[in-house]
């Protein structure tokens, strides 16, 4: 089958025949119409989590997928061939770039109705991490005040619209052209991250949606109330990561010691830092269908592209342009 590929990296993805997945006994195999991207398919182009999660090349790129179940293995259970259905596989089995994929049961949803296969392939891994950020160890409650950074990207247009519905106030941070849109997704408070500082006008705050890292890290641990949580997808990562991911005890005091400082300025001030690396889930995707089909989550697809244009696509992270996601279609 069709499918792009890195066999180096740093090297740019291209096109390459590569064997039909192999389905295990509880995996489904999924015929893919739609595939989002996102900046973990640039970084791990790039090499930069090969530490953390040490692929074998020849790899196919792409965590993110809607499609139809071509068939199911003996013991799924849950799911039938014509299912239409949206994953964000498990990160050790990624390769959505691709015509088809194997994907555990357990890490499969049926993707919204409401949503077209673009819309659903674009949600999967930015709506499982704002649920994670939010839901889970943010456990945002009705009343709180929230602040999302880079709300106009792929992760934020997602995490203000389920702030907002778990009962938040919401601030966000974009650029000016992108104020309007995201006070239609529900952002109560809009600061232009070129002209304005965050830090100089929001104060009191429950939690902080980081994205961003450096500096921005650090200004957002000064606005939150004692008490208050900072959850970091952009990194550091923190001693908690390094225990959950299984590594050798040379790296985990590595990359423990890459948060040491943010976390000693977050007790100084009496708040926490916690990063976030998300992971699969269908049971959350279940969850987030339910409300996409209530109207209440709006999936963003800011540019679409054909399935030769992956490469072009990938690197339209970098330049942006868009809102929301970019998605590939991969017609069969
Ligand atoms: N740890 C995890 O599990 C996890 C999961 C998902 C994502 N991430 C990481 O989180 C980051 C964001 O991901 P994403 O998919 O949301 O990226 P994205 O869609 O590419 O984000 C682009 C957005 O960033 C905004 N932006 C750029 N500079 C900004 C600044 N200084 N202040 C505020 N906004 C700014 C831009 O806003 P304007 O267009 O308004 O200028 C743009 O809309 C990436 O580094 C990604 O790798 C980590």
């Amino acid at each position: 089958m069709r499918a792009f590929v890195i066999t180096k990296y740093k090297e740019p993805l291209r096109e390459a025949e590569v064997a039909e997945p192999t389905v295990g006994e509880r995996d489904v195999l999924v015929q893919v119409h739609a595939a989002g991207l996102n900046q973990l398919d640039e970084k791990i182009r790039l090499g930069e989590f090969k530490q953390i999660l040490p692929y074998k090349l020849q790899l196919v790129l792409g965590n993110d997928v809607a499609g139809t179940v071509l068939s199911v293995g003996e013991k799924v259970t849950g799911f039938k061939p014509g299912d239409e259905v949206y994953s964000r596989p498990h990160q050790d089995r990624m390769g959505t770039f691709a015509e088809r994929i194997a994907i555990a049961e357990e890490d499969l949803a049926l993707k919204p109705r409401s949503a077209s296969m673009e819309e659903a392939g674009s949600l999967p891994l930015v709506a499982l991490t704002a649920w994670q950020a939010l839901v889970e160890q943010g456990k945002v409650r009705q009343g709180q005040k929230v602040l999302i950074h880079a709300g106009a990207g792929g992760v934020g247009s997602i995490a203000i619209q389920l702030a907002k519905h778990l009962g938040a106030t919401v601030a966000t941070t974009a650029s000016s052209s992108n104020a309007g849109f995201v006070r239609g997704l529900g952002a109560d408070v809009v600061i232009d991250y070129v002209t304005q500082d965050f830090e100089q006008l929001l104060s009191g705050y429950d939690l902080v949606l980081d994205s961003l890292g450096g500096d921005n890290l650090h200004k957002s641990l000064r606005i939150l109330k004692p008490g208050g949580k900072v959850i970091g997808i952009a990194g550091p990562p923190d001693p908690a990561f390094a225990r959950a991911a299984g590594l050798n005890p040379i790296l985990r005091l590595a990359i423990t010691g890459l948060s040491s400082k943010v976390r000693k300025q977050a007790r100084k001030l009496g708040v926490s830092y916690e990063f976030l690396f998300m992971r699969a889930s269908g049971d959350q995707l279940r969850q987030i269908s339910a409300l996409v089909d209530a109207g209440i989550l709006r999936p963003i697809v800011g540019k679409v592209f054909t399935f030769v244009e992956a490469p072009e696509a990938l690197q339209s992270l970098a330049a942006g342009g868009y809102r929301g996601k970019a998605v590939l279609t991969v017609t069969n």
